[in-house]
C-alpha cells in the first residue's frame, strides 16, 4: 500500500533527521533503509541549482518547494566545475549537504551527469576535445555542449566525474535517478568523429565494395576506392546513402556515448535507482528507439514554444516518448509559464500549466519536473520562466503549480502502477522521416506533420494511440497505422506481414515502402516488399501544387501536397476512394485500396487527405476494428486519457478549450480530484476518474 504523499514526507523527514551530518554519512548510506519502496508513485518537481545561491538560502527555497507540492528535486547537471574545480581535485561537499537538505525535505532527488557543460579547464588543456562544427569552425568555452561526441579523451574525463558521483551517490537513499548529460546532441566534425564515421561504415558494409553497391556509386563518378575517401557531411549535395547513414553514425556514437555513462554508474549504482536522459521533442538527431536500448527509461522536456498549446500535436510528442521503451517515462522539464528561446515568448495561460502536467501524466507520465526553479542572477536564461522571482518570491503562477501537486498527490494512489492503454498504434521510423526529409520533392511534405495530420483523428476518436518502432512487437494492437513507412527493410516487412496474416489491419500512407535502410530505391514499385501482401502497387506518385478531388467510400474530399495512383495487381484488392482530375494524370485512378488477408487486412492510402476526408478514414478504420472510446461523446475540445493497472482505471479528463462542456460518465465512475461539477468540466477544468 502506497502512503500519502504527505505521510511519505513525514516519514522521510523523521529517517533524515535521524541522520548523521551530511559530511558523515557516506558509509551509513549504504546499509541504511531506502526510501525506493514508498517512493512517491507521481514525482513532482524542479530543477534546482543550489551551486548558483548561498547555502544560507538553501532552507528558504526548500521550505518553499514543498510549499509547491514538490517531493523531487533535480540536481547537478550544469555543475561539473563546482564538482571538480580542477582536474582531478573533485569537491562534493556542497553537493552533498544539498542532497542531505533535500533529503531532510522529504524530496527524492534525481541527479544529472554534468557532461553538456565542460568546465574551462578541461577544454583549455585538451581542445581536441571541443566540437567542430560541419563547416570546420571549433567551438568556444562558454555556451554549452560544444565537446565532441566522438572524443574518447571526453568519454573518459565525462565517464570519471559520472563515476565519481556514482561512487559517491549511487546508494543514497534520496537519490532515485541518474539522468545522463542534458538533451543530447549537436554532432561534430572534429578529426575523430571523421575516423569514427569511416570505422562506422567499415563495420556497416564490411568492405567497401558493398558500400559502392548499396550507395549506388557508379552515380556522378562517386564510387569509392577506400573508406578514407568518403567524407563526413550530413548536408548539402551529397549521395542519400551517405546522408542516412549520417544519422546512422549520430546515433550509434551518442548511444555510445550516453552507454559509456550508464556502464560506470550502473557499476556503483543501487540497481533501483533508474538510468535515464533527457530527450527533446521530435528531435531528428537520432533514432530515438535505438538510444533507449541502453537507459532505463525515457524521459523528456517539454516545452511550448509559443504559448499556444495545440494539445492533440503535444499529446503526440507524449507518445512517442512513451514509444521509446513502451512505457511510462517522466517528464523531466517542462516551462512554468515561458520559455526564452523563440522570438515571441508568450507565456502559457492561466490553467495551462496545470493543463499540460495532467495531460503529460494522461499520456504515461510518471513525473512532472519544472524547470526551472528560479532564474540565476546571471547567464543565458535569465528571462525564462520559473517559479521565483529575481527577489527570490514565487511568481503568479506558482499556486497554479501548488494546485498541481495537491491534485497530483490526490490522484497518486489511484494512477500508481498503471499505464496509457490504446488498441490502435502508430509507427513512427525515423528512417523513413530523414529519408524524405533528404529528398522531400515537395517542400511541405514534412513527415512529422504527415504523421499528425493521421494521429490527430485517431486519438480524438479512439482516445489513446500508442506510437511505436516499425520493428516493435505489434501483437495487442487490432489496428496498425504507419504514415509514410518511406523505409522499409527485410525484417520490418516479414514482421507487418505476419501482423497482417495473424489477423490485424495494416494501414500504410503515402511514400510507404520506397527505400531501403541505405536510401536506395527498392527495385519493386512500391509498397516494395509489401506490393505482393497488398496485391497492387503504386503506379506513379505526383508532388501537387493544387488539391486535387478525391471520391470514394470515405466520402468527397481532397488530395494535397502528394498524390500516388495505385494500379491493383490482385483480383480481390478494393478500390476505397479515386481522384478526379479532368485532364491530368491522376484522373480515375485509384487513390486508396485495401485488400483482405486471412482474417487480418492491409490497406494503402496514396495521397496526403484533407482533415476532414481523415475524420472519416479514421473512424471507419477504428469501427472497422471495433475499436470504441474510453468515452463516447465527449467534445472535440476534451482530452480523454486512460490509464490502466491490474485491478483498476483511471480517466484523465482534461478541457483544453475555453468554454465548459458536459461530461457523461459512466456508472460506478467516481472522481477523485479535479473540477468535474455537476457533470460540467469548466473550461481548462482537469478532472481524474476512477472507473469500476
Ligand atoms: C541538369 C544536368 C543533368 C540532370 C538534370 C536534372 O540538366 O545536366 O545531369 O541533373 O539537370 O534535371
Ligand atoms: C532545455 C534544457 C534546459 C533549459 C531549458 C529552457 O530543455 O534542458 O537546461 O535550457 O531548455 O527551456
Amino acid at each position: 500500500m502506497r502512503r500519502s504523499l504527505t505521510a511519505l514526507a513525514i516519514a522521510l523527514g523523521l529517517v533524515a533527521a535521524a541522520m548523521p551530518p551530511a559530511q558523515a554519512q557516506t558509509p551509513g548510506w549504504h546499509a541504511r533503509a531506502t526510501q525506493f519502496a514508498n517512493r512517491p508513485a507521481l514525482a513532482f518537481g524542479v530543477a534546482w541549482y543550489p551551486e548558483q545561491w548561498p547555502e544560507a538560502r538553501w532552507q528558504t527555497d526548500l521550505q518553499l518547494m514543498q510549499r509547491a507540492g514538490f517531493n523531487t528535486v533535480r540536481l547537478a547537471e550544469f555543475a561539473w566545475s563546482a564538482m571538480e574545480p580542477e582536474e582531478g581535485r573533485f569537491d562534493f561537499s556542497w553537493l552533498d549537504r544539498a542532497i542531505a537538505a533535500a533529503a531532510q525535505s522529504g524530496m527524492m532527488v534525481v541527479l544529472g551527469t554534468p557532461s553538456a557543460a565542460p568546465p574551462a579547464w578541461l577544454t583549455q588543456k585538451y581542445p581536441d576535445t571541443l566540437r567542430v562544427d560541419e563547416d570546420g569552425k571549433r567551438a568556444a568555452h562558454g555556451g554549452r555542449r560544444h565537446f565532441s561526441f566522438a572524443s574518447a579523451r571526453y568519454r573518459q574525463f565525462a565517464a570519471r566525474i559520472a563515476a565519481e558521483m556514482a561512487k559517491r551517490y549511487g546508494k543514497h537513499p534520496s537519490v532515485v535517478g541518474w539522468q545522463i548529460d542534458n538533451e543530447i546532441g549537436p554532432p561534430s566534425w572534429d578529426p575523430e568523429s571523421v575516423a569514427a564515421w569511416r570505422g562506422f561504415l567499415e563495420k556497416r558494409y564490411g568492405n567497401i565494395a558493398e558500400l559502392n553497391r548499396r550507395w549506388a556509386t557508379q552515380y556522378w563518378s562517386q564510387h569509392y576506392n577506400n573508406f578514407d575517401q568518403i567524407p563526413l557531411r550530413a548536408t548539402g549535395q551529397h549521395n542519400p546513402g551517405l546522408l542516412l547513414d549520417f544519422k546512422h553514425f549520430t546515433t550509434a556514437i551518442w548511444t555510445d556515448y550516453v552507454r559509456a555513462q550508464a556502464t560506470v554508474i550502473r557499476a556503483h549504482a543501487d540497481p533501483r535507482q533508474f538510468v535515464t536522459t533527457n530527450t527533446m521533442f521530435w528531435n531528428a538527431g537520432f533514432d530515438h528507439f535505438a538510444l533507449h536500448r541502453v537507459v532505463d527509461m525515457a524521459s523528456w522536456d517539454n516545452y511550448i514554444p509559443n504559448g499556444r498549446p495545440d494539445w492533440v500535436a503535444n499529446g503526440a510528442n507524449h507518445d512517442l516518448v512513451r514509444g521509446y521503451k513502451q512505457r511510462n517515462f517522466w517528464l523531466m522539464e517542462t516551462q512554468p509559464g515561458r520559455v526564452d528561446w523563440v522570438p515571441v515568448n508568450r507565456a502559457l495561460d492561466p490553467e495551462q500549466v496545470r493543463e499540460m502536467a495532467w495531460q503529460a501524466v494522461g499520456h504515461g507520465a510518471d513525473a512532472v519536473l519544472y524547470w526551472q526553479w528560479r532564474p540565476a542572477r546571471n547567464g543565458q536564461e535569465t528571462y525564462h520562466g520559473a517559479l521565483l522571482g529575481s527577489d527570490g518570491t514565487p511568481v503568479p503562477v506558482f499556486d497554479e503549480v501548488a494546485r498541481t501537486g495537491k491534485e497530483l498527490a490526490q490522484a497518486a494512489p489511484l494512477l500508481a502502477d498503471t499505464q496509457p492503454v490504446a488498441d490502435v498504434a502508430m509507427l513512427f521510423s525515423y528512417d523513413s522521416r530523414w529519408a524524405i526529409d533528404i529528398q522531400r520533392h515537395h517542400k511541405d511534405f514534412d513527415p512529422v506533420q504527415q504523421f499528425l495530420s493521421l494521429y490527430r483523428p485517431l486519438r480524438i476518436r479512439a482516445q489513446g494511440v500508442h506510437v511505436v518502432a516499425p520493428d516493435a512487437d505489434l501483437g495487442g494492437y487490432r489496428l496498425v497505422v504507419a504514415p509514410s513507412l518511406h523505409v522499409l527493410t527485410e525484417a520490418q516487412t516479414d514482421r507487418l506481414a505476419a501482423y497482417v496474416r495473424g489477423g490485424g489491419h495494416l494501414v500504410l500512407g503515402p511514400r510507404s515502402g520506397m527505400k531501403d535502410d541505405a536510401n536506395a530505391l527498392w527495385p519493386e514499385r512500391q509498397p516494395g516488399p509489401l506490393a505482393d501482401l497488398l496485391g497492387a502497387e503504386v503506379e506513379q506518385y505526383y508532388a501537387l501544387d493544387a488539391p486535387v478531388e478525391v471520391q470514394g467510400s470515405y466520402g468527397t474530399g481532397r488530395a494535397s501536397i502528394w498524390a500516388e495512383t495505385i494500379r491493383p495487381v490482385a483480383k480481390d484488392v478494393e478500390v476505397l476512394a479515386r481522384y478526379t482530375d479532368p485532364g491530368g494524370w491522376l484522373d480515375g485512378k485509384a487513390a486508396a485500396v485495401t485488400r483482405r488477408v486471412g482474417e487480418g487486412r492491409i490497406t494503402y492510402i496514396g495521397g496526403w487527405l484533407d482533415d476532414s476526408l481523415l475524420a472519416t478514414v479514421a473512424t471507419r478504420l477504428l469501427d472497422g476494428a471495433d475499436i470504441r472510446p474510453v468515452l463516447p461523446d465527449v467534445h472535440p475540445d476534451i482530452e480523454v486519457s486512460l490509464r490502466s493497472g491490474a485491478s483498476k482505471r483511471a480517466v484523465i479528463l482534461i478541457n483544453h478549450g475555453a468554454e465548459p462542456h458536459s461530461i457523461a460518465l459512466p456508472a460506478g465512475a467516481s472522481p477523485v480530484t479535479g473540477d468535474l461539477t455537476g457533470g460540467t468540466l469548466p473550461a481548462h477544468g482537469v478532472a481524474v476518474i476512477e472507473l469500476r
